[in-house]
């Protein structure tokens, strides 16, 4: 980053089921607690960016921008991005470009989805617009049937057992019980796991990211300085249909992004001391800590079954855990690191957010700093 780029405010609704509040209202509400813990005025914001994947389909809104940007009194400048849940993400890569270019020195990232009061067959329709509509859709597959088949392959090429993959929701669960703004905080046993409900074989329930309402807010800016900064914002792209993948227990962007990250920040892997990474399924978990290259292939199930004591994954539990709100995910994760490495003091941490069955990634490392 030429730039500092600091977090001078953030804000988020819990996630969860929200039946009293519409998609207005979780944005609202987000924007609303990022601007009372900002260190700067509402007037400062110089630009609005929002992350919305579904908005059209379940809500019947769309042009995001300029409604989110109607919550401030002077209407600034507003768009809103959209790449399925990866969204927000590219919502903060759009705004570390803005900031970088001299475009804006202060922006208001918001990342937004009203998912629960839909029938589960509509979400499920609205969330393969992720897929390939030509080469996936047509066979009447949905999100968790895409991951069950990535799950199969895997557990084929590496004997991963279901006991095994049952430790991955186990742990994100257990993290998101101090978590006020997730939506389970309990405890669920690996056994308990392993006999939930089956969804797409060989994935269970408890294996799944939830059906999610909710928002965050962030403002970054290169004017005012906060105690944490953006080291690091990379995207990366992959097929966006596993048929024209050369493997699908491995996600090419992941790994893109993650290296030129890494170079960005001029920090090493083992230096990173806490992420949120993108555990739509326990298995997406399992294949981006390898894909990041925290473990060998075949191995990332290790990093759950014994945690390694200097990496804490998904404090906030995860979007197992935390749910999954898909455009908010991105921000809300940028929300937890920042959080966790003032709470702990700890220096560097990263965000991995990615859209569909990884065909967008996004990483963003945050460094504490004493601003
Ligand atoms: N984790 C933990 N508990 C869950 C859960 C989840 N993922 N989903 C539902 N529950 C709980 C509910 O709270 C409910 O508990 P209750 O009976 O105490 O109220 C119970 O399980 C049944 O919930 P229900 O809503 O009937 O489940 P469902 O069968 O309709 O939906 C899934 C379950 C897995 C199909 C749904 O959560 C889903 O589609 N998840 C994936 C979403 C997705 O694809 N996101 C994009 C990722 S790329």
């Amino acid at each position: 980053m030429d730039q500092m780029i600091s977090i001078i405010g953030t804000g988020q609704t819990p996630f969860g089921e929200h039946w009293d509040k519409s998609l207005h209202d979780l944005i609202a509400d987000a924007v609303q607690s990022a601007i009372e813990a900002a260190r700067c005025t509402p007037l400062d914001i110089d630009m609005v960016i929002v992350a919305n994947m579904i908005g059209e389909r379940l809500s019947g809104q769309a042009h995001l921008g300029a409604l989110t940007a109607s919550l401030l009194p002077h209407h600034p400048p507003a768009l809103r991005v959209e790449a399925a849940c990866a969204s927000g993400a590219v919502a903060m890569h759009t705004a570390c470009a803005l900031l970088e270019s001299g475009k804006a020195q202060t922006v208001l990232v918001v990342g937004a989805e009203k998912m629960t009061d839909a029938t589960n067959e509509e979400v499920a329709a609205a969330l393969m617009g992720a897929a390939d509509s030509e080469k996936d859709a047509p066979a009447g597959i949905t999100f968790p049937g895409l991951f069950g088949l990535v799950a199969q392959r895997y557990m084929h090429e590496y004997n991963l057992s279901r006991e095994d993959l049952s430790c991955v929701s186990a742990l994100h669960h257990r993290n998101a019980v101090g978590n006020p703004y997730a939506q389970f905080r309990k405890e669920i046993s690996a056994e308990e796991i392993s006999a939930s409900a089956l969804i797409a074989d060989p994935l269970r329930l408890l294996d799944c990211s939830p059906v999610s309402d909710g928002a965050a807010a962030c403002i970054l800016s290169t004017k005012f300085e906060g105690p944490v900064r953006i080291a690091a914002s990379q995207l990366a792209t992959d097929a966006v249909s596993l048929l024209d993948r050369p493997s699908i227990t491995s996600f090419r962007a992941t790994k893109t992004a993650t290296e030129r990250a890494l170079a960005e920040a001029n920090i090493k892997l083992q230096d990173l001391q806490a992420i949120e990474l993108h555990d739509c399924f326990s298995i997406a978990a399992v294949i981006s800590v390898e894909d990041m290259g925290l473990a060998e292939p075949g191995t990332g199930v290790q990093l759950y079954k014994k945690p390694d004591g200097n990496l804490v994954l998904n404090p906030s539990g995860g979007l197992k855990a935390c749910g999954h709100p898909v455009a908010a995910t991105g921000v809300k994760q940028v929300i937890e690191i920042s959080k966790w490495l003032q709470n702990n003091n700890l220096r560097w941490g990263a965000t991995h957010n990615f859209g569909g069955t990884g065909a967008t990634c996004g990483m963003h490392i945050l460094e504490r700093h004493n601003g």
